[in-house]
This record gives structure tokens, sequence and C-alpha cells, in this order.
């Protein structure tokens, strides 16, 4: 055909799908189906939005709703980080000592390591008796975290506290001065 002939814009001649509408208006010629969404497009779509919704409050990390792993998550965070503790003691370092003492894993294990051994001398509940109250504000040995691990760890021989060292071993007297941190809070700066 001739490319300077106006190419034919009256849709209106065509004539129009089965069942299908054209809505009132017309834009420079152009006119518009008056047709629903496919049903399957609206089906995706509402079905898209009930799944985010199921997805959000369902496996949220973050969330408190059913399944929420945030506190799974901080109880296994707080593990790892006592595992990384225990296999690095650094016996002169008293701000990890402290760190311990705020690790409830330690807390437990030095009470329980407690019990066992020194709570004879000293006291179900640290209040003395053989050996020294251990949760007043005194100190004859040093109240340092550092001081305390190696009171425990080379013991006073001469009077009547055993050196602990070899028998508990670094982890074992660690977690006990964790405990024995924990109950003396007055010692923290
Ligand atoms: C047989 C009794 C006995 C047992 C068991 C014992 N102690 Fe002692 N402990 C003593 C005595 C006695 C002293 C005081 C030493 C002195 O006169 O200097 C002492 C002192 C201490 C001190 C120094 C307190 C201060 O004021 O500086 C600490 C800390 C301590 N013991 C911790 C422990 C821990 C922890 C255990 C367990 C692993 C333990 N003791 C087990 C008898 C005991």
């Amino acid at each position: 055909m001739n490319p300077n002939e106006e190419p034919e814009t009256d849709f209106d001649k065509e004539p129009l799908p089965k069942g299908v509408v054209l809505k009132e208006h017309s834009y420079d010629g152009i006119r518009e189906y008056d047709q629903r969404l496919p049903q399957w497009w609206m089906i995706t779509l509402l079905g898209a939005i009930l799944f985010s919704i199921i997805y959000w409050t369902v496996y949220d990390p973050d969330a408190t709703y059913v399944g929420g792993e945030k506190a799974q998550l901080e109880a296994r965070l707080a593990e790892i980080k006592a595992i990384k503790l225990a296999s690095s003691i650094d016996v002169t370092n008293d701000g990890l000592f402290w760190e311990m003492s705020d690790s409830q894993q330690f807390i437990t294990a030095g009470k329980a390591t407690y019990e066992a051994n020194c709570a004879a001398c000293h006291g179900k509940d640290l209040e003395g008796g053989i050996g020294f109250n251990l949760v007043d504000a005194e100190w004859i040995h040093g109240s340092n975290p550092s001081e305390i691990y190696l009171t425990i760890y080379d013991g006073v021989p001469d009077k009547g506290m055993q050196a602990w060292g070899t028998l508990l071993g670094q982890k074992r007297i660690a977690e006990v001065v964790a405990y024995l941190l924990e109950e003396n809070p007055g010692l923290r700066m």
C-alpha cells in the first residue's frame, strides 16, 4: 500500500469479540473494553497477598508470633559465646571473668563445682565456716577476679585452703570465679 496513505483507525467499525462491552469514553478515538480481570489473575494476586500475611506472621524470625525464632537464636548465641569464653580463658583478664559472670552457663557450672568442693568449708550460701565468708567485703587475698582465681588455683596451703589448680583445672576454677562474682556484684567497678 502507499506509505503516505493514512492507516485505517476507526476501530468502531471492527466487530467486537463476543461478550465484550465498550466503555463510554473515547480518547483520541481509542476506546476501552469494559471487562473484569481474568479469574486466574485475581486468584494469583489475592493468593500472593494472603501468602505474604501468613509468611510474615509465621516465619519472620524477629516476630514473637507462632514459630518466631528470636528466642532460640539468642539462646544459641549465648551458648556460642560461652564456648568461646571457655576455650580462651585469659586468667589475668578481669573483664573476661566479669563477662563470664554474666553467662548463666558459667554460673550454673560454677555453682555446681562450688557446692561439690567448697561449700563444706565456705558454707552453702558462701557465708563462711572453716573457710572465709566469700560474700563479705573482706578479701584477704585480693578481690580482683584474677586474684580470686589465683587464690583458688594456688590455695593457701599453710592455712587450710588447698591448691585446687591441678584438681579442678583452669576451666572449672574460672567457672567458680564467675559464680563468686555473680554473688558479689559489689566487686564490679
Ligand atoms: C578444707 C576447707 C576448705 C575448702 C574445701 C575450700 N576452702 Fe577456700 N579457704 C579455706 C580457708 C581456711 C581459707 C582462709 C585462708 C587464709 O586464712 O588465708 C580459704 C580462703 C579462700 C579464699 C580467699 C578469701 C579471701 O578473703 O581472700 C577463696 C576465694 C576461697 N577460699 C575459695 C575457695 C573455693 C572456690 C573452694 C572450692 C574450690 C574452696 N575455697 C575450698 C578453706 C577451704
